[in-house]
């Protein structure tokens, strides 16, 4: 009996349950459902009491949502940010009621690094690397310059911002390689569509032959806006994006995508490690990224059967 009352199953209930606020950044895509579901199941495993919010991709209402934290005086606040700048004031804020901020998915820019414990999400810059890389080799023996178009994510957010600078690092330099098109779309399926539908009122002869899409959702509209315009997604324009939902590998085994970078949503189970962290005065590191790969049509197939979004 002594034993057992020292375990961790009996010792658990008695203790106040951890209450961590999570201050979502939107609805936009598979991928942020699927990050939204990670984090809710993760709290439930560990027995965390979670109360999230969505900002509907608005920052002040992720101000409102840490302000309201702030006053239910919860244990750790998460906030997935929706852009990158503009955090000094609030996480002051935080810091100032003592409660301890960690950082999921997207990155904050502020001045004092201490003003977050850690971010726990995916290296944007590595997978615009990833894409820039499979259309360099891609298109390695095809002559003549080579337009590219680019749809964007949200402006100023931080897998917008590093997926195209990872991009140009492996094709910006090129004298052959011209950026022809680049605007946002918001991560959204019908921005997508209805920027690359602008993208596609050139003429032929300046119409793109590449496109990087930042996410799979804008993709998706792209491909649409490109049949629409009586063109072969996937063979009349080269397409990449980033995320590698199910919908996307299945895509790919199509043909109407040519490779997806993928970017890892189910930060759920390290969050809630790093709160329990915390809450113990551990030391965590200022960065934790999960490992992901780059699935071209060869491994759509088998990578499908393992996707959880
Ligand atoms: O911040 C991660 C990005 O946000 C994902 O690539 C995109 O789908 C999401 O909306």
């Amino acid at each position: 009996i002594e034993e057992w009352m020292q375990s961790a199953e009996y010792v658990t209930p008695l203790k106040k349950s951890i209450v961590v606020g999570f201050s979502q950044l939107g609805t936009e895509s598979a991928w942020r459902m699927a990050n939204t579901t990670s984090i809710q199941d993760a709290a439930k495993e560990s027995g965390i009491t979670l109360v999230i919010k969505n900002a509907e991709q608005s920052q002040t209402k992720q101000f409102e949502a840490v302000r309201s934290f702030i006053r239910q005086k919860v244990d750790v606040i998460a906030i997935a940010p929706v852009v990158e700048s503009g955090w000094d004031d609030i996480l002051q804020e935080a810091k100032r009621a003592g409660i301890p901020v960690i950082i999921v998915d997207r990155s904050v820019d502020v001045e004092d690094s201490a003003l977050f414990v850690t971010t726990i999400g995916s290296d944007f810059y590595e997978e615009g690397v990833k894409a820039g890389k499979y259309i360099q080799d891609r298109l390695r023996n095809v002559p003549g310059t080579i337009r590219i178009a680019e749809l964007q994510g949200t402006s100023g957010s931080t897998p917008s911002i590093q997926r195209g600078e990872g991009f140009r690092s492996i094709l910006g330099e090129k004298n052959h390689i011209l950026f022809s098109q680049s605007a946002p779309a918001d991560f959204t399926e019908h921005k997508g569509r209805q920027v690359m539908h602008g993208f596609l009122q050139v003429p032929e002869e300046e119409r793109p032959q590449v496109l990087f899409a930042h996410n799979d959702e804008m993709a998706f509209g792209a491909i649409q806006a490109i049949q629409r315009a009586g063109l072969k997604p996937g063979e009349d324009i080269i397409i990449v994006s980033v995320d590698g939902s199910r919908k996307a590998l299945q895509t790919l085994a199509d043909g109407q995508i040519n490779a997806v970078v993928e970017c890892n949503p189910l930060l759920g189970p390290q969050l809630m490690q790093a709160v329990k962290e915390v809450i113990a005065g551990r030391t965590l590191p200022k960065r934790m990224v999960p490992r992901e790969d780059i699935f071209t049509r060869e491994s759509a197939s088998r990578e499908m059967l393992h996707r959880r979004f």
